[in-house]
């Protein structure tokens, strides 16, 4: 309710060009931590402060090669659903959103628990037990699931690829990395930074397969690899969520409570539209 008064605040103020009023919700530049709600008049007082790297700004931090979720188009743009989500989030606490540079997936969870760089961490991320030691999630916002692909011409079966001789590549520190780890212990696991590389070296043969997020999978495969195949969806049942510092509970509180209203307001189901084609996701 204090977000969604707050939004409709800054919508009304930027519609009229009042520059002024927004003065206070945008990044002045050079500014330092600071708490960043309670700045209007409107505020219910059940909303606990929170912190920000930058002032006015929700500062994200991704590894940027996870189309659709996240990545970067032809003109040099971050782009995909969780950036769009994002900054759906943003707009609803009257902040504006930024990117840092593309990081190494491994190193999200480390940089969002040590603070400082980012304040949130949208990646196609999946709550684990693991990652719940370090960092704090939102609610969930997607479910997803595994894939192991392989070229369209093999003839191998998921029992077949768990030998010695066989290179199946991963993104570093994924949830399919662990995937094969304890599923096809005797292969021969091949972690790599960027998920494109693995589909290339599937494509090439240096591969014999990858396991990678199932959307993230449908999606590469349909608009760059038509010579690879779904061997497999493996049904591992994965939520994806925002990772917040623990030292941020306002901002999770706040984070819940924009992806609430994103559910209801139905923006929720036009940006799974815009970038699955389905609500139904
Ligand atoms: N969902 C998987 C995980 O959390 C993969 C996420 C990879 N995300 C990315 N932006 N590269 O481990």
């Amino acid at each position: 309710m204090t977000s969604m008064n707050r939004r409709n605040f800054v919508k009304i103020a930027g519609a009229a060009g009042a520059a002024a009023l927004l003065a206070g919700c945008d990044n002045g530049g050079d500014a330092e931590q600071t708490p960043a709600t309670d700045d209007t008049a409107d505020d219910t007082p059940d909303e606990a402060p929170y912190t920000l790297v930058k002032e006015g700004v929700l500062t994200n931090v991704a590894e940027l090669g996870f189309s659709p979720f996240e990545y970067i188009d032809e003109d040099g743009n971050t782009v995909g659903f969780d950036v769009d989500l994002s900054n759906a989030i943003a707009e609803k606490l009257g902040l504006t959103c930024e990117w840092l540079p593309n990081q190494a997936f491994d190193t999200l969870v480390p940089t969002i628990e040590q603070g400082g760089k980012a304040d949130i961490c949208i990646a196609g991320m999946t709550i684990t037990d693991d990652r719940l030691e370090h960092v704090d999630f939102s609610d969930p916002y997607l479910n997803s699931n595994q894939a192991l692909i392989v070229s369209a011409s093999s003839d191998a079966t998921t029992e077949s690829l768990n030998a010695e001789e066989i290179q199946i590549a991963c993104q570093t520190g994924t949830t399919g990395d662990e995937w094969i780890q304890e599923n096809l212990p005797n292969a021969t696991r091949v972690p790599l930074s960027d998920v494109t590389a693995g589909m290339m070296g599937v494509s090439t043969g240096s591969y014999q397969a990858m396991v990678i997020d199932l959307p993230v999978a449908q999606n590469m495969l349909a608009q760059s690899f038509s010579d690879l195949k779904i061997l497999e969806e493996i049904p591992t049942g994965e939520q994806y969520a925002i990772a917040v510092s623990k030292d941020n509970p306002g901002l999770l509180d706040a984070i819940n409570d924009a992806l609430a209203q994103i559910e209801e307001d139905g923006t929720m189901d036009e940006l799974k539209q815009k970038w699955f084609g389905t609500t139904d996701i």
